[in-house]
């Protein structure tokens, strides 16, 4: 790829669009720059711009709001399933205001959010999913990212699928959608003359992902079964609970979440023995200091905080051997 002095909307690109389309089942592939981007350039896509507000969950990763100011648009936050920790139907319905344009379904941790009850919920306004952790994972053998109107996905090295550096992609069923978001990725130019900005994926990111992306397959499914052995080893324990999967749905775990009675002491006993931890994510978007302007409060999204303060990120790698595994139990045994 170096050699070629191609680095930029290249065959690479092109090349990766076709086989990360073939590996979800979706129409069409747009490559771009990152998850946040993707997530951006999708609402743009659709026309969700200033005036339009855009539903989204209290318990994501910032990015999700990010993208829809991006676009000119209004965040609008909503509560999660206390048991799934995701957007539905029911909290998407509590949230909706008149100029509900788009809703946002997140796939924390590779767990989905229930598109259909959503898109029931949404009256009418569009359904997207920010896909940006569910490589993988599957409704009904539906790749996540193609159940409504369209999907983003981040390439952040830490995800299932990670490029080595900033990567991103969007997925369409409409060719017009996609067309449009070839076009604003790259500084508006194409058929239609329009604003755009630079969105591009790398050709470097885009030949890395080319060599990943056959392996993805045989990677979730380690994730799957080192996720399985947390859940058989702490199976008795009433102080850890794991995340249960909406009927039909095939999880692809990233990092293993628990929900934790005493989450800072299950951590310290991790980090005593050698085990890293993580919490994704600590604050809710409501009380994370840019989004202060919203006007929200504590107590507004008490699903959300009290997922914050409850989840831990155990550690979950295909390149951890089941001797690594075994060691996280025996901590916390
Ligand atoms: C849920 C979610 N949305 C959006 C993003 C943004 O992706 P990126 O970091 O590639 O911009 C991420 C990842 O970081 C994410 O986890």
């Amino acid at each position: 790829m170096l050699a070629s002095g191609r680095y930029v909307n290249g065959p690479e690109t092109e090349a990766f669009e076709r086989e990360f389309a073939a590996f979800t089942g979706a129409a069409h592939a747009v490559a771009v720059s990152n998850g946040t981007d993707a997530l951006a350039l999708l609402l743009a896509a659709h026309g969700v711009g200033p005036g339009d507000d855009v539903v989204l969950p209290a318990n994501t990763f910032r990015a999700t709001a990010e993208a829809v100011h991006f676009v000119g648009a209004r965040p609008v936050l909503c509560d999660v399933n206390a048991d799934t920790l995701l957007v539905d139907g029911a909290s998407v319905a509590r949230a909706a205001t008149p100029q509900m344009r788009a809703v946002m379904a997140v796939h924390l941790f590779g767990y989905l959010a229930p598109v259909g009850d959503i898109a029931d919920a949404a009256e009418g306004a569009i359904v997207l999913e920010d896909a940006a952790q569910a490589h993988g994972a599957l409704l009904n053998g539906r790749h996540a990212g193609t159940l409504a109107q369209g999907g983003a996905f981040s390439f952040f090295p830490a995800k299932s699928l990670g490029a080595a550096g900033d990567a991103g992609a969007i997925l369409f069923d409409d060719e017009l959608l996609a067309a449009k978001a070839r076009s604003l990725r790259n500084h508006g130019r194409g058929t239609h003359e329009t604003l755009g900005r630079n969105a591009r994926m790398d050709e470097i990111q885009a030949a890395i992902l080319r060599v990943k992306l056959p392996h993805l397959r045989s990677w979730i499914d380690r994730r799957r079964a080192i996720e399985k052995t947390y859940r058989d080893a702490f199976a008795g324990r009433e102080d850890i609970r794991f995340l249960p999967a909406i009927a039909g749905t095939t999880p692809a775990p990233l990092n293993t979440v628990i929900r934790c009675t005493d989450r800072d002491a299950v951590a310290r006993t991790l980090a005593e023995n050698g085990v890293e931890t993580g919490v994704h994510y600590p604050v809710p978007i409501h009380l994370l200091e840019p989004y202060r302007a919203l006007g929200y409060a504590a107590g507004d999204f008490p699903n959300a905080e009290a997922a914050c303060r409850e989840i831990l990120s155990l550690p979950n790698h295909p390149q951890m051997t089941d001797e690594d595994v075994d060691r996280v139990i025996a901590a916390l045994s």
